[in-house]
């Protein structure tokens, strides 16, 4: 898929190989940057409407959370007594469940953890549920930014499918804002981000025999206004050639590759994606600047 990706006229690599160890140790760090507003502003939006959530499910409730390799923001929803009896994280990373698992066993003894190893972009079954129980999807980190409208669409129909018809979701997004503030969230000034985005030709060096020279590649975020997104790019600073699975793949200088979308929608926007896939807005909240929003949605 990377070598299809980089012999496409305009090149690019999947965003789905930036996690390896190192590049989710490097996103760990773009979370706690002074320009990467989203994780704090999220962080504390959760701890705000956290109990207006858990109230509006109801108690002894199943929450399920797509892309959880760590608890943290779950915590907000756990931290209502009684509010959900079953957490199910949903993960590609195994190690990373278990020990989410180990710790969750000793920080919410109460709750019953049913970890799925899956990749949710497919369709996916969940364990047995207690007879009855109140439903919650969960989907922060506005990780749905990072799928264009149409796949986020069809996973939130897929979602639907998966957790049944009375199933409410919580979906947290960024929101679309002036690029003066987007563009340092993925532009940082300690080149981390940067850093993040080099990993990806790292990474293709190390376990599939590339011989990228990463620092002859200029990271770059860039805003597209038609498409509500920003962009990712690894730019080649000079005419090269690369060796990579068997072919030997030009650039010219300028010539980039595209990396990574995070698309910021507008509530009216990402409601009428949700709408599309069937699921019925019921309320959202944000922090006080509009940045960051948590949409509640249900179903007739
Ligand atoms: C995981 N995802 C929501 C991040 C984002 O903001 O789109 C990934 C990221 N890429 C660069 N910085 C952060």
């Amino acid at each position: 898929m990377a070598l299809e990706g980089l012999l496409a006229p305009r090149k690019t690599l999947p965003p789905s190989l930036f996690y390896d160890e190192e590049g989710c140790r490097l996103f760990y760090r773009i979370t706690e940057l002074p320009e990467y507003y989203l994780t704090r502003t999220e962080r504390v939006l959760l701890a705000d409407i956290g109990p207006t959530v858990a109230a509006e499910v109801g108690p002894g409730a199943v929450l399920v959370e797509y892309g959880a390799s760590h608890e943290e923001k779950a915590g907000f929803l756990l931290a209502s007594p009684g509010a959900f009896q079953n957490y199910i994280p949903i993960d590609v990373a195994a190690p990373e469940l278990v020990r989410l698992q180990d710790r969750m066993a000793r920080s919410h003894p109460a709750v019953v953890i049913q970890p799925v190893v899956a990749n949710f972009m497919r369709p996916m079954a969940l364990p047995e549920l207690p007879n009855g129980a109140a439903v919650l999807g969960f989907f922060p980190g506005s990780t749905i930014g990072n799928l264009d409208p149409d796949a986020a669409r069809d996973f939130l129909i897929r979602a639907r499918v998966t957790l049944g018809s009375e199933a409410r979701f919580l979906l947290g997004a960024d929101l679309w804002k002036a690029p003066e503030v987007l563009i340092p969230a993925y532009d940082d000034a300690a080149g981390v981000t940067a850093a993040f985005n080099r990993n990806l030709l790292v990474r293709l060096n190390r376990e599939a025999g590339a011989d990228f020279d990463p620092m002859a590649f200029r990271h770059e975020a860039t805003w597209n206004d038609a498409e509500s997104r920003i962009e990712m790019h690894l730019v080649s600073l000079r005419n090269q050639t690369v060796r990579f699975g068997g072919a030997t793949i030009g650039f010219t200088e300028g010539e980039s590759i595209h990396t990574e979308n995070s698309y910021k929608h507008t509530p009216e926007r990402l409601l009428s994606i949700a709408r599309a896939a069937g699921w019925v807005p019921r309320r959202q909240w944000t922090d006080p600047a509009g940045r960051f929003g948590h949409f509640l949605l249900g179903q007739d």
